[in-house]
Parts: structure tokens; sequence; C-alpha cells
């Protein structure tokens, strides 16, 4: 058990089914969102560490790894710490939107060997067995860098193929308070981050207490949520930032297993 304010990073585990996969088969993702390039440890090595140790399949990065007003250089750690653990694959949040150079940022992603999902998908064979991974951009992008875009079109258009897919689905998006919209794609499995677990937990009584796009009480602010149509997982993040600490609520990595229902 933490305290309170333990500030160390903290691993949560979710396994989710499907008859998509037959007995036996299994994928392992690690989740990370919201680093805002903090630092753990030298070059990144506690966070590194600790992602290996789990020998993830895919590590998908769910958005604001990189900040705004941080300097990028605890995003660029991050990623060369983990590009050689398994394949990574990104999407922006907010913060990376709000720099207004977005573009650049992906680049500089993918220097580090990340995939940048950009309201797009890649086919990935995982053990024997094919998988979908999508992701799309923030959608602070209409406000900063495309004014005019019809943001939820646009992901409807990117994806409408994939509605007949047989593979497992994953979607990649920052923003978990977009339900309605995602219950309208054709995803499996939709991974968010965002909240920051709603900065303050009340064990047994709270799950977060203030979230961006929420407000008060976030019903979305960090777990595993299973709707009819899909499984929405959202993480808690690894954000830390002394002047606004979390409450019972420590950084966390999110360790997925897929595995089948069969
Ligand atoms: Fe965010």
């Amino acid at each position: 058990m933490y305290c309170s304010f333990y500030n160390g990073l903290v691993v949560r585990e979710y396994t989710v089914e499907t008859d998509k996969l037959v007995e036996g088969q299994t994928a392992k993702i690690v989740l990370v969102s919201d680093l805002h390039s903090h630092m753990y440890g030298k070059d990144q090595s506690k966070i590194v560490s600790l992602i290996k140790k789990r020998n993830p399949d895919i590590i998908a990065l769910a958005g604001d790894i990189a900040d705004d007003i941080e300097p990028i250089l605890g995003a660029e750690l991050f990623l060369e710490g983990i590009r050689n653990i398994a394949p990574v694959y990104y999407v922006t949040g907010n913060h990376e939107i709000w720099t207004r150079k977005s573009d650049e940022v992906k680049e500089i992603f993918r220097s580090h060997g990340a995939m940048v999902l950009e309201n797009s998908y890649e086919s990935i064979s995982i053990n024997g067995v094919d998988f979908i991974i999508a992701g799309v951009d923030d959608p602070d992008i209409v406000v900063y860098e495309q004014p005019g875009l019809n943001w939820q079109e646009e992901v409807k258009n990117s994806f409408s193929s994939l509605n007949s897919q047989p593979e497992y689905l994953i979607l990649l998006s920052h923003r978990p308070e977009r339900i309605d919209f995602y219950r309208e794609l054709p995803f499996d499995l939709v991974l968010s981050g965002h909240t920051h677990g709603g900065q303050v937990i009340i064990p047994f009584l709270v799950n977060g207490l203030l979230a961006p796009n929420q407000g008060w009480f976030p019903k979305y602010a960090g777990g595993l949520y299973r709707h009819p149509e899909f499984n929405h997982i959202v993480t808690r993040g690894v954000s830390f930032n002394p002047r606004l600490p979390r409450v019972f609520n420590p950084p966390e990595v999110v360790v997925i297993n897929i595995i089948s229902c069969q």
C-alpha cells in the first residue's frame, strides 16, 4: 500500500477478453500517457526498466508524452529508452497540439523510432495473431492548427473500412470523454489518458476529483470501463507536477493482457 502522496511509479494491470483470439493466444500492451517530459531517473532509466521488465508486445503512447512548456528532452530520452523493447505507437495529446508545431513534434517522435498514428492505422502480427492499431490526433488540432476541420467526420472516414475487418481493433485516443463518439467507431478496445486520474482519489469513495473536459467527479477518470460495444481503458498517466500533488493517485504504467474468451 502506498501513502497518499506517494509519487513513485506503480504498474496497474488489466485483462480484456475477446472471441477474436482462440484459446491460448494472447497479446500484452504497455500503455503510457501524460509524461509531460517528466524525468523518471537518469535518462528515464526507472520508467524504461519498469516497462522492459513487463516484456510487452506493443507499447502504446496515448498523448501528452511531450509538453507545450517543458523541454522535449524528457520525452526524447524516454523514446530512446523504449525503442528497442517493442514497437511503439503514439498519438498526440492536447499539450503537443498546444505547441502549434505538432508536425515538428511528430517528426521528433518518428526520429526516435515511434510510429505516429494521425487518423491512421497499422497492422501488426503478435504471436501469430493479426491486430490493427489505430490512432487519432487530439481534437484540439481544430482549435490550434486546422480550423474548419470536422474532426469527428475525419476520424470516421479514416476508419470506415475497418468495419468488416476480422482483426482485433485497437484505438489510441488521448481523450476519454469522447465516449459517445467512440461507440460509433468499429473498435474492440480504446486506450486513453488525459485525466491524470482526476488528481485526487479517495479510496473506495471517489475515483478522481477533477479532470479536464469532464469537470468535477469525472466519470472516466481512470480504470477499465466495459461498454457493450467496446472496452475502454483510461490510464491515470505518469504525470508528476510538484505544484499539483496527486493524492492516493500515484503515476501509473498500465499493462493490458488481451486474452481469448473461448
Ligand atoms: Fe491531456
